[in-house]
This record gives structure tokens, sequence and C-alpha cells, in this order.
């Protein structure tokens, strides 16, 4: 089996959950790099087609070296484009978007939106792992009409991450500063007692008071957690 980082194995279990066992679809994993989502999709049984898309060509040539080494080569695909640029969407796709800037993310979720129809979108499950401006991502998706499924967190290699399942659904809403912060699903397990969670919400207070002197956002956020703390 293709061994993940801590990292990957969270992303990896946010795809778990999103993919059906019985009737394995195509995993499509947009920044591709060395391909080892892919790998291990194929290796569980949780795709029966991976597609693998990079912006760049070397990494890409990784990610089909890969797959090709595991075995994988006739049941995968690698392109050089942008997001998903030229991939069209099907329903049943588990899109994986990790390890890639905030904002980078927003603009790939944007195009897909303009170029699949919202029938295909809402029958398309997302997993994102921003690496930044996880509440720009938030805000986002909740104005664009995406619903949070659930959302995970990691320790690895004395970093915190987070990744998020999410789908669109049409339905906008408005955040809170602090569920976009902290987010929405978080919150929710944070207050039924996750330790997990309150681990990660102590590293991030830690993170805000020094970011809330330059954003107003994440300064509104951590009042309102500060009061909610407190009731
Ligand atoms: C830090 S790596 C993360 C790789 C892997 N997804 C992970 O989480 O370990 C980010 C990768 O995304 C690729 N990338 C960045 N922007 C992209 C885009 N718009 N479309 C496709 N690939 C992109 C980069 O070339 C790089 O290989």
């Amino acid at each position: 089996m293709q061994i993940l980082t801590v990292r990957l194995e969270m992303v990896l279990e946010q795809v778990r959950k999103a993919c059906n066992k019985d009737v394995p679809g195509r995993v499509i994993d947009v920044g591709s790099d060395h391909g080892y989502i892919g790998v291990r999709c194929l290796e569980e049984g949780l795709a029966d087609t991976v597609i693998c898309t990079e912006i760049h060509k070397a990494p890409a040539q990784k990610s089909a070296d890969a797959l090709e080494e595991a075995g994988f080569g006739g049941r995968s695909e690698v392109y050089v484009t942008d997001g998903l640029k030229g991939v069209p969407l099907k329903e049943g796709d588990v899109v994986v978007i990790a390890g890639m800037g905030g904002l980078n993310i927003i603009s790939i979720l944007t195009r897909a939106l303009k170029d699949n129809g919202y029938h295909v979108m809402e029958n398309v499950t997302f997993v994102l792992q921003p690496q930044k401006s996880n509440e720009i991502v938030r805000n986002y998706l909740a104005k664009t009409g995406f619903v949070f499924e659930d959302e995970s967190v990691c320790y690895d290699r004395e970093i915190f991450y987070n990744c998020m399942r999410v789908v669109f659904k049409g339905i906008c809403r408005t955040l809170t500063d602090e569920e976009a912060c902290y987010g929405p699903v978080l919150l929710n397990r944070y207050n039924n007692g996750d330790k997990e969670v309150a681990d990660y919400f102590a590293h991030l207070n830690s993170l805000f008071e020094v970011r809330q002197r330059s954003n107003p956002v994440i300064r509104s956020a951590l009042e309102e957690r500060k009061r909610n703390e407190c009731q």
C-alpha cells in the first residue's frame, strides 16, 4: 500500500467518506504532484478510475509514473492543465484539491461552476485541504451555495492542517466571522467536547491573537469566540 503522511491520510479519510465503495466511480486529484492519493484510491477500491491534473509537467510525470509503477496505468489519466480545465465533471465524481492556497482553490471551484451545469455540480463531492486563507475559502463556499458536510483536523510534523468535505447545493448563506475562521463543522464538534478540535482551536486562538492586529475579520472572530466560550 502507498504510504501517506498524516495530512494525506486525513484527506484520504474524507475521500473514503465521499466514495461509494459498492459502485466505485472517479476520483479526480487536482494538483496531484506525487500522485499518492490516486494510487491509494485505486489500491483501496475507492475509485474505478483516477484522473490527476497538474499545472506543471514535472509533477504530472511524477503522478503518471507512480500510477504506472503501482500497476494502475490503464485505470488512470494524467493531464497537464490548470485546475479542472478540460476535465468535464460527471455525477458521482469525488474531486480532491489538497495542499494548495485557498485563493487557488477558489479560482478552481469558480471555473468548475461555470464549466459544469448546476445539476452535475450538485452530484460531485469536493474534498478541500487549503494550506492557508481558510476563512476566505469558507466564506466563498457558503456564499456560493456549497454546504459543509464535514471537516477534519490533524497534526502532522508540528503543523496543524484541516480538510473540508463540501457539496454544491445552491443554498447560499452568510457565515459569521467566527464560523468563517473556525469552521461551522469544527465549532459544532468543539461544542460537543471533541479533544482534537479543542487542541486545534487552542492553536488557532494563539495564531489569531497575532493576526487580529491587521485583520478585522479575525479580530471579530476572536472576540465572538471569547464571548461564546464564556457562555
Ligand atoms: C504542495 S503540492 C500538493 C500536492 C498534493 N495535492 C498534496 O496535497 O500533497 C501543490 C501542487 O498543486 C499544483 N498546482 C498548483 N496550482 C494548480 C492548478 N491551478 N491546477 C493544477 N495543479 C496546480 C502544483 O504544481 C503542486 O504540484
